[in-house]
């Protein structure tokens, strides 16, 4: 048993399965006590079980550390408070909480429908809120503790996922908000953009460039845990197998000023000489996948 997380107290979403499962037994073995919150539903949020919750606090426990299972929905206020309270209740603090747990409902945005949107968002967005907000309030008055979040990379743009696009883009700007509200108290923010091999990333269409296991994305959460990341705030990470990379933080590029209001006119005299546009990587990508695919399905000539 490590000690790179002994006597803190670490309420993980979504620890029941895939990466989740994965922070969990890693926050275990460096001496965490965990809380292993999972609703234990289908990939798409449906039919909630407690089997992930229990079955993974077993494991921790049987391997010899501390956790107790909350087998609650992060998509109520009642379920945020009680994730975060099972850890107060238990062991008196709350030091850590990642917030892992997530669904995909892929549809279209021409074809999405309410319930689609809805579920996405409050999974993902609502359900870090949720916890954060519940942390928050007693890490404030301990003057310390870290709150993570899990987004994707999919948060700069989705073709099929706009719901879940948008949902981890503003998991990103909650968790920046969160840092920049916190910081004053010694409450650090990040967020965690992974790739992993899980029952969810096996739903993805085209094969990931680059990929690896769930458990190649824990020890970069487990160190933003720590003490030893207690300077490092309102990042976004990407994690997957041995490589972790750093986003950037927006900021705007380029402008132009006008003396009084802008006329359209004027813009469109002005606005591709000094401002312009910003590429859009994942445009780019589509666009020369597409050329790519017209191009092998043409005829060829006789
Ligand atoms: N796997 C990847 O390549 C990848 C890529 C980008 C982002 N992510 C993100 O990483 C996180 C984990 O993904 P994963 O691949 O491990 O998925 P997963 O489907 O294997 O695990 C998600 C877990 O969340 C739990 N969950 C779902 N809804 C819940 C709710 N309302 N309350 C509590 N628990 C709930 C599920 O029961 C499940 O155990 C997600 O937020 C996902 O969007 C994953």
């Amino acid at each position: 048993m490590g000690t790179y997380l002994e006597g803190k107290s670490i309420a993980i979403t979504g620890g029941g399965g895939g990466i989740g499962r994965a922070v969990a037994l890693a926050c275990a073995a460096e001496g965490a006590n965990v809380v292993v919150a999972d609703y234990g539903v289908s990939i798409d949020g449906s039919n909630p079980s407690s089997e992930v919750a229990d079955a993974v606090v077993k494991e921790i426990t049987a391997a010899g550390g501390t956790a107790v299972a909350v087998a609650d929905t992060v998509t109520t206020m009642e379920g945020g408070q009680r994730i975060v309270q099972t850890a107060v209740d238990n062991w008196g603090s709350i030091d850590g909480v990642v917030c892992v747990a997530g669904i995909l409902r892929e549809r279209m945005l021409f074809n999405m429908a309410e319930d689609e949107w809805d579920a996405v968002i409050e999974t993902h967005l609502k359900g870090t809120f949720t916890v954060f907000r519940a942390a928050s309030a007693l890490m404030r008055k301990q003057q310390s503790g870290a709150l993570i979040g899990f987004t994707s990379g999919a948060f700069a743009a989705s073709v099929a996922q706009a719901n879940y696009s948008a949902a981890k883009g503003g998991v990103v700007s909650l968790v920046r908000s969160a840092a920049l509200g916190m910081h004053r108290y010694g409450v650090t923010a990040n967020a965690i953009a992974p790739i992993a091999r899980t029952r969810m990333s096996a739903n993805v269409p085209q094969e990931m460039a680059e990929n690896g296991d769930a458990e190649d994305v824990a020890p970069m959460v487990v160190y933003l845990l720590s003490d030893k990341a207690r300077h490092i705030t309102g990042q976004i990470y990407t994690a997957v197998g041995g490589k972790i990379a750093v986003w950037n933080q927006p900021r705007e590029i380029r402008a132009m000023y006008t003396a009084g209001r802008w006329t359209p006119q004027e813009i469109e005299a002005r606005l591709g000489g000094t401002v312009g546009q910003e590429e859009m990587p994942f445009l780019a990508e589509i666009e020369a996948r597409r050329a790519a695919a017209a191009a092998a399905s043409a005829p060829t000539p006789s």
